[in-house]
């Protein structure tokens, strides 16, 4: 409400250059906005470690509350978010993780499990036979790493399937077309692509498709977020064989930091659940996804009409007061 105390909350991002961060920091701010007394100071560190490190101190010397942070690289990140945690600074780590237990609360997807459940449907999907690529995100960030390590043993329950090449996508399309093809092209027995996320998806099949390899070549990827380009309109589309929802957690960090800042009981482990979307759920799911933008915009819509209302009110009070003064 209006008498809530102010808080400022800094937030560490590693990257804010895709659509899966600017729906998180969508879910933020729409959850901010019940919330006026609260500042958010976002820092956006370009996948550079060092940068974030640099960003992480600035936001130290502006004064925060707390701190939200989503570790660009799990090594490099960890003394500093000690250093915060141990100077009392509240901790929320989301989506990657570090390598260390002293921080406040997690809130974010599983991605040990986000990996298993790739590995079992991929498995399953092939009918228990095949050759799979593998397309990993940055190696040194929690996220691939943990993906990575639970899709290579879930498919041990597979001895029919055989992981032919893991290549690193650094999390982008961009890196992904140049670096495909060479493996690819050595790997023509491959049946199916598991992309550590939607865009490096995307851009396996757009190497697939310039080998002429898309009929042959299934995709599967990470995130499924909704809209024009989310990897539910691809599965949809029959792009993808399947993505993992993998949910950005972005109003769930602001809900836990506020529990937090107001010393109310909170869960130190947030873990967000994940999903196979694939040609058997992707209907509903899209008219869900799509309810849900929907519901948003009037949300939008009732919080502009009330700050009109307000606007109205304050102004006939002054007139009021005016009429009653003289
Ligand atoms: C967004 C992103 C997602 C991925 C996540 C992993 O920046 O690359 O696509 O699921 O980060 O941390």
């Amino acid at each position: 409400g209006p008498n809530e105390k102010q808080y400022t909350i800094g937030f560490a991002q590693c990257t804010n250059g895709d659509e899966w961060r600017k729906a998180m920091q969508e879910s933020m701010e729409k959850e901010l906005s019940f919330h006026p007394g609260v500042r958010l100071i976002l820092k956006d560190a370009h996948d550079d470690s060092q940068l974030q490190i640099r960003q992480i101190r600035e936001l130290m010397d502006e004064g925060i509350d707390l701190l939200i942070i989503s570790p660009n690289e799990a090594e490099p990140i960890t003394p500093l978010v000690e250093e915060v945690f141990n100077r009392g600074i509240p901790v929320i780590i989301v989506d990657r993780r570090t390598n260390s237990k002293l921080y406040t609360s997690y809130v974010g997807g599983d991605n040990l499990q986000i990996g298993r459940t790739a590995g079992q449907y991929v498995g399953e999907l092939l009918h228990k036979q095949g050759n799979v690529l593998e397309i990993t995100g940055t190696p040194s960030a929690s996220a691939a790493s943990e993906r990575h390590s639970a899709f290579v043993s879930a498919l041990k329950a597979y001895p029919g399937i055989r992981v032919v090449a893991t290549v690193n996508g650094d999390w982008e399309r961009k890196y992904v077309m140049p670096r495909l093809p060479a493996v690819l092209k050595a790997h023509p027995e491959t049946d199916l692509i598991f992309a550590h996320n939607d865009r490096m998806a995307l851009g396996a099949y757009l190497v697939c498709k310039e080998l002429g390899l898309e009929h042959r070549v299934k995709i599967v990827g990470v995130d499924g977020l909704s809209g024009a380009s989310g990897g539910i309109q691809f599965v949809q589309d029959g792009v993808f064989a399947g993505t993992l929802l993998y949910p950005t957690g972005g109003e769930e960090a602001i809900r836990t930091a506020l529990k937090i800042l107001r010393k109310e009981p909170y869960e130190k482990e947030n873990i967000l659940g994940t999903l196979v979307i694939d040609s058997t759920n992707v209907h509903i799911l899209k008219q869900q996804s799509e309810k849900i933008v929907s519901q948003q915009h009037d949300i939008h819509r009732q919080q502009e009409r009330i700050q009109e209302q307000t606007r109205l009110y304050t102004s006939q009070q002054t007139v009021l007061y005016i009429v009653g003064a003289s």
